[in-house]
């Protein structure tokens, strides 16, 4: 009973969101609204009533779904990706929202202004975001001192008390970390600041707008960057890679061969796609700079996850991120061999009662195939 109310809740706030607010907010400047949001999810995590009035509108969860996963517990399998609070603003609202953890960030060394703006497009007719943000941030000390106020008070309320906050690090987009031991350093400087507070880390060596391209794909440097990390690795933090959808088989082999000789958990498949010969995408006229998310990213970011799957044999932990805008998708994503899910996109084109419709939908699809729990779906579409 309880769930088919929640299921109607869902629909009815959905069907609102998608037929009353979208339209209004589509009209909008997308960085412009998606600062408002944030703004507002700040301003309502940051008292009681704010947080009830969440959590009776978007939350629900299911023990179906609750799992460990690289030593952490994680209430529920979805989480927030990079990207939407880069400045980590929202932890007091997220677990409320029914997300089960989030990756703040990407966070640099030095705070960042990012590209000029416009940096931010809609592809509404693809589904997706032509993001070209350029890792505008906060830098790594002043969200660390915000990590280390905010989170405290995060683990008080009961139904935050498992959620996870992890945190994407970056090197700073400028000319100065383009040289390798900078660039180095600059990660590890992001990584020092936030270890204290974050549960685990991702090293992002994917962001498709910053200066000087991806250098820590390329073996030598990776090795260069992950040797140093290394010696910064708390037990019980354990560390993530983000990859990009757009690498060579080859490309991405090497990685997980250098990887596999640091200390390295898991892997976040994938970030934005800049590659525009993708039969999913549907305009012409677009600006040329920037990677694009959702629905255009989804086949690529599957693809991935199932590479990354087989290849290291189910043993690395895996978010599936890329195009997820209903429980069907990431369904999809956990049985390539993903153990947690992440979106940004599908809430924007679909509303925040997505979390909600993902958790519940995920329940009824593993009863559906016999399963009593979320683990026992992981991977088997390779099996
Ligand atoms: C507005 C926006 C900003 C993003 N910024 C970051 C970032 O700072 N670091 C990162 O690793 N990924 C970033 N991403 C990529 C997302 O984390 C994710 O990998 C990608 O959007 C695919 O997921 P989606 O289709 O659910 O949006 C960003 C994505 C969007 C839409």
């Amino acid at each position: 009973m309880k769930k088919l109310i929640i299921g109607g809740r869902d629909a009815f706030f959905s069907w609102g969101y998608r037929h009353l607010l979208k339209p209004l907010f589509f009209l909008m400047d997308p960085e412009k609204i998606h600062d408002r949001m944030v703004r507002t999810g700040r301003l309502l995590g940051g008292f009681a009533p704010g947080r009830w009035l969440i959590k009776a509108m978007f939350y629900s969860s299911s023990p179906m779904l609750s799992q460990k996963v690289a030593g952490l517990r994680f209430d529920s399998p979805v989480g927030l990706a990079a990207g939407f609070d880069k400045n980590a603003e929202l932890s007091a609202v997220l677990p409320f929202l029914g997300f089960g953890f989030a990756e703040y960030g990407s966070v640099t060394g030095e705070p960042c202004e990012g590209n000029a703006k416009p940096r931010l497009w809609r592809l509404k007719r693809s589904q997706g975001l032509l993001v070209y943000y350029g890792l505008k941030n906060d830098g790594a000390e002043v969200l660390a001192k915000r990590m280390g106020r905010e989170f405290p008070r995060q683990r008080r309320w009961k139904l935050a008390r498992h959620f996870v906050n992890g945190v994407s690090v970056a090197k700073t987009n400028c000319a100065e970390t383009v040289d390798c031991t900078k660039g180095v350093m600059d990660y590890a400087k992001a990584y020092r600041e936030v270890r204290p507070y974050a549960d685990y880390i991702t090293v992002n060596i994917s962001c498709p707008n910053a200066f000087g391209g991806q250098p820590f794909t390329d073996r030598k440097s990776l090795d260069l960057l992950l040797k140093e990390l290394d010696q910064l690795y708390q037990e019980g933090r354990p560390v993530f890679i983000k990859m990009s959808p757009d690498l060579q088989v080859s490309e991405i082999d090497d990685i997980l061969e250098v990887c596999s000789k640091h200390r390295v958990d898991g892997y976040v498949c994938s970030n934005l796609t800049k590659k525009r010969e993708n039969h999913k995408i549907v305009e012409k006229d677009f600006p040329e700079v920037g990677g694009i998310s959702g629905k255009v990213v989804q086949h690529l970011a599957d693809d991935l996850i199932r590479h990354v799957y087989l290849k290291t044999g189910g043993k690395k932990a895996i978010i599936g991120v890329g195009g997820i805008f209903s429980a069907e998708d990431a369904y999809e994503k956990i049985k390539n061999g993903a153990s947690l899910v992440q979106l940004i996109t599908g809430m924007i084109f679909q509303g925040p009662s997505l979390i909600s419709e993902i958790n519940l939908g995920l329940e009824r699809l593993l009863k559906k195939d016999g399963y009593k729990h979320v683990s026992e779906a992981v991977g088997v579409n390779l099996k």
